[in-house]
């Protein structure tokens, strides 16, 4: 059921897979809401397109013929949260593929400030740009752009870069794809125990990472944090329904010895209801320190989707285990590879690596 030809009302009533199915647009990708768009072959197909875009950049001729792709193509960076990385890697994923850039940061600049719907600066930048990135604080924002854009005369494609608490798929895919690098040589991500460790109630990566992971065979997954920062009941009943095993604890240094990936996560505290919440909780044994990395497996990695603070020690860097800093530089290569997909050039771009004999795993 496509979703133009669906109301508002209808499509928000939706279970999420029911939405899933109304984003894509005649069987391929349109609009990108929510990790429950994305099954094992998608993740596969993506990760090894972000493989053959990474090594085709490396050459002169590899970049020059993806800035040669798209240079018809204009991409509309709509984030009215703050943002380092996410906002970066896009604008550096859709130059790769040689697509122009506008963006609106602070709707004091904008004519929001004057008081125009979301709506109407939707359907304004969709008049210039052929894509909309957008992160907003405001949970299912992009999920009403979407809807409103496919009801619309230019029905350009939405890509969900943060959405409340609610959802962060592309950081999830890019957490993925590190994960499927990371674990290249030791039979993939099937059977891995991933621990994760934070603001689990408040963090969207978590919740879009988890289901994404929930693609792979025998994968556990083990949430630790401070009962008031535990995981969201919605998300534990998707993953129960799926069959996958998980444990939730408070200990996280009984964590740490079994784990084949760790992914540290920030206090949230710009979702405090009241002043000074989070800084009541007890959060001090959620860290990650020099001292762990003498029980951590010799072939586990420590994740993060940054931004830190306390949490993940910056002497952790150093250790070869710590992969949060390619972690963020795979968030281009994915979202390169993402938006081929949604351009449909991913098939010119196999066939190039093949030529030129980028090997993907
Ligand atoms: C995260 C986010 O904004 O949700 N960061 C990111 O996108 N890399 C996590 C965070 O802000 O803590």
């Amino acid at each position: 059921m496509p979703l133009r030809d669906v109301s508002w009302e209808e499509f928000s009533g939706l279970s999420l897979d029911g939405k899933a199915r109304a984003l894509n647009s005649k069987g391929r990708l349109f609009h990108v809401l929510y990790a429950q768009q994305f099954g094992r072959k998608e993740l596969d197909d993506l990760g090894a397109l972000a493989t053959q875009i990474r090594f085709l950049a490396k050459s002169d001729d590899g970049a020059r013929f993806l800035l040669g792709l798209l240079p018809h193509r204009r991409a509309m960076l709509y984030f009215t949260q703050p943002s380092t990385r996410t906002f970066l890697s896009f604008c550096a994923a859709c130059e790769v593929l040689g697509m122009s850039l506008g963006e609106v940061r602070d709707t004091s600049t904008s004519s929001e400030f004057k008081g125009e719907s979301q709506e109407d600066s939707v359907r304004t930048f969709s008049s210039y740009f052929d894509l909309i990135v957008m992160r907003s604080k405001i949970g299912g924002l992009a999920e009403r752009m979407a809807w409103t854009l496919s009801n619309s005369e230019r029905p350009v494609p939405i890509i969900n870069a943060g959405s409340g608490r609610d959802q962060h798929p592309t950081q999830a895919l890019l957490d993925i794809y590190t994960l499927q690098r990371s674990f290249e040589r030791r039979g993939g991500i099937d059977g891995k125990r991933i621990v994760f460790v934070g603001d689990l109630a408040r963090g969207r990566t978590v919740r879009s990472l988890s289901c994404l992971l929930a693609n792979y065979r025998g994968v556990r997954m083990v949430f630790v944090a401070p009962d008031q920062l535990q995981i969201g009941r919605d998300i534990l009943e998707q993953l129960e329904a799926r069959g996958v095993s998980y444990e939730l604890s408070a200990d996280f240094a009984a964590a740490i010895p079994d784990a084949d990936a760790i992914y540290m996560t920030r206090i949230q505290d710009e979702w405090d209801k009241e002043q000074g919440e989070s800084a009541r909780i007890d959060t001090s044994s959620y860290c990650f320190t020099e001292a762990d990395l003498a029980r951590l497996g010799k072939e586990a990695v420590l994740m993060h989707p940054m931004p830190r603070r306390n949490e993940m020690a910056a002497g952790v860097d150093r250790d070869p285990r710590a992969v949060y800093w390619r972690q963020m530089r795979n968030g281009m290569w994915i979202r390169s590879a993402l938006i081929a997909v949604q351009f449909g050039i991913a098939e010119v771009i196999r066939n190039r690596a093949s030529e030129t004999g980028v090997k993907v795993p």
